[in-house]
């Protein structure tokens, strides 16, 4: 376990734990969590074979958004201040984002603003059913910022996006995985439990072909299908010799030999888990 001042860090193997810690403040980010999320990233990607990053709060929080005091507050009156306090959190959001590792948000509690972003930007999310998530800024007159509003337009349907925007109304686990925001909300006592299933199918996964997947499906977003195809040929190829031809050499193989169906399992790896 690392322990830093607002963060704590677990490392096993294939699976990396960041747990928000300022569980008396309903773990808003305030500008030392800020630095201590890049610290934390920073420790994960040199840990290297870090498959997954699961993402939760201690206490009975997930995130209550950004430190209202000391990151707008405070701050507010020196603009510099204000600026370069606020970058170090858009600089991590964005690192989260583009993560290699599958990110996997498990939220209990509370999610408001920051926290609800961090859920979007996440590529999976579980939550408890009962997990308030909200998008606050419209209650103290302004509107998602800092990647809030993108993370926003990339998880809800149109008209339930500006429904949370304009009202401010909070929305429940359950509503959250109406609306695609996590993939399940579960009763509060299953939440480990269905955390650790989806973190068991990703961590026998090889680390490229994660990589590279989420690379394909977020650049694809973007582009037209002719320029999509062009793109994950170059990557498919890309794959094929990072991963020294795994899915031909073993993974085609062992299903040549019957030994498994890929429409219902994933093939053996020599370094599953590792
Ligand atoms: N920024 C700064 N402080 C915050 C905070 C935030 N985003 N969220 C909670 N806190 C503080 C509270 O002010 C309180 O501080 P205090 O002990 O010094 O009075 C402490 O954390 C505990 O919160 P409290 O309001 O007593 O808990 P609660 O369970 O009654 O309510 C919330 C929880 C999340 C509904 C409420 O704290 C809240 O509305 N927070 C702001 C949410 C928000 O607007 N986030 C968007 C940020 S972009």
């Amino acid at each position: 376990m690392i322990t830093l001042d607002t963060v704590n860090l677990e490392i096993d193997g294939p699976t990396a734990t960041i747990y928000f810690n300022r569980p008396d403040k309903k773990n808003a980010m305030n500008p030392q969590m800020h630095r201590d999320m890049n610290e934390a990233l920073d420790a994960i990607e040199e840990a290297g074979g870090v498959k997954a990053v699961v993402i939760t709060g201690n206490g009975d929080s997930f995130s209550s958004g950004m430190d209202l005091e000391e990151c707008f507050l405070e701050p507010f009156e020196d603009p510099q201040r204000f600026y370069r306090t606020n970058l170090v959190a858009l600089k991590w959001f964005q690192r989260l984002k583009a993560f290699p590792a599958v990110t996997i948000a498990k939220v209990n509690g509370f999610a408001f603003g920051g926290g609800f972003e961090v859920t979007g930007l996440c590529d999976l999310a579980v939550s408890s059913e009962t997990v308030l998530f909200g998008l606050s800024e419209i209650n103290f007159g302004i509107f998602p910022a800092g990647g809030a509003t993108w993370a926003v337009t990339h998880n809800l349907p149109r008209k339930q996006a500006l429904y949370y925007i304009l009202t401010g109304d909070t929305l429940t686990g359950k509503q959250a995985e109406e609306y695609g925001l996590v993939n399940k909300a579960v009763p509060p006592d299953q939440l480990d439990a269905e955390t650790e299933r989806i973190v068991g199918k990703i961590v026998n996964k090889n680390p490229v072909t994660l990589e590279l997947a989420k690379q394909v499906y977020e650049r694809t977003t973007t582009l037209d299908l002719p320029a999509a195809i062009d793109y994950d040929q170059a990557k498919l190829w890309e794959l094929s010799r990072l991963s020294n031809n795994e899915w031909i050499n073993v993974a085609l193989n062992q299903f040549k030999k019957r030994a498994y169906q890929p429409g219902l399992k994933s093939y053996e790896r020599a370094d599953a888990k590792s």
